[in-house]
């Protein structure tokens, strides 16, 4: 693999429920989250991620829809593993779904999946995922068990959950930082070594992603509420643009010095 491929192969999925919350805050029809959709794919997003929850309180069905039929790139449909999520991406077919838990009470996705508890619950739900052609992730902790059940139920890819990770980073928490950090890893180094993709998610700021950008099992992060806060001081453009150039520089440190030489090579920037 070039040093190319192997900073190319981190993608970025930008998550545009946040626009969707700006637009219902006065009922009417803006900002338009497709849009927003599009305009991130120009500014270098690999994918799109959008999350239908059951309270409609951000992304809605007409939203879903638009997205699965009108984006060029790959659409990843966040879901909690309900049935009427389970037909709606049966009849969307989006290039993934990412099954989340889901209380009505949060604020956010808190926590991952109970792959564990509810492996019976789960295991239908994906199998008909992927009868449908959709690729499956699974948001779960990074931590052996989760991991190795979402083995076990047929997922292709597992999204980590980096929430704590980054809370313990924006309260200066070095300790704890330090210690998820490695959770993290460890989690990513198992799950690529049984078999799985690997994604990120949650929380992620340009400093985080440019540190976890040096975990090369890491293939995929999804970010949304930060690059949407960032995008009200310097435009949605230049957040991901920026972003991307984190990520890109996070995953040099990856790069052997042999690698590094041979992007030289090639022409790309130290
Ligand atoms: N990945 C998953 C599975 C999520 O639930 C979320 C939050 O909706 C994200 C990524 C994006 O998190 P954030 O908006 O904090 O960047």
């Amino acid at each position: 693999m070039t040093v190319q491929e192997k900073i190319q192969g981190l993608r970025l999925g930008v998550n545009i429920d946040h626009v969707a919350s700006l637009r219902n805050v006065r009922g009417g029809t803006l900002p338009d989250p497709v849009r927003a959709a599009h305009l991130a794919v120009a500014a270098g997003a690999d994918g799109i991620t959008a999350h239908l929850r059951e309270d409609r309180r951000h992304i809605r069905d007409a939203d879903m829809e638009r997205l699965a039929t009108e984006l060029a790139v790959p659409l990843n449909f966040e879901m909690a593993p309900t049935d009427e999520m389970i037909a709606l991406a049966l009849k969307l077919r989006p290039h993934a779904a990412c099954l989340v838990p889901e209380k009505r009470e949060e604020r956010t996705t808190e926590g991952g999946l109970d792959v564990v508890g509810q492996a019976g619950f789960l295991a239908p739900r994906i199998a008909a995922l992927k009868n449908a052609g959709c690729r499956v992730s699974l948001f779960i902790e990074g931590d052996e068990a989760p991991i190795r059940a979402s083995k076990a139920l047929g997922a292709h890819i597992v999204e980590l959950h980096t929430g704590t990770w980054c809370e313990a980073v924006a309260h200066g928490d070095a300790a704890m930082a330090a210690r998820e950090l490695e959770r993290l890893q460890k989690g990513a180094t198992l799950a690529v070594g049984i078999g799985l993709e690997v994604h990120a998610g949650h929380g992620l700021d340009f400093a985080t992603a440019r540190i976890l950008a040096a975990t090369p099992e890491f293939v995929e992060f999804n970010i949304g509420h930060f690059l949407m806060g960032e995008a009200v001081f310097i435009g949605l453009e230049a957040a991901i643009r920026h972003m991307r150039m984190m990520m890109d520089e996070g995953r040099r440190v990856s790069v052997s010095p042999d690698e590094l030489q041979d992007g030289f090579q090639n022409g790309l920037p130290a």
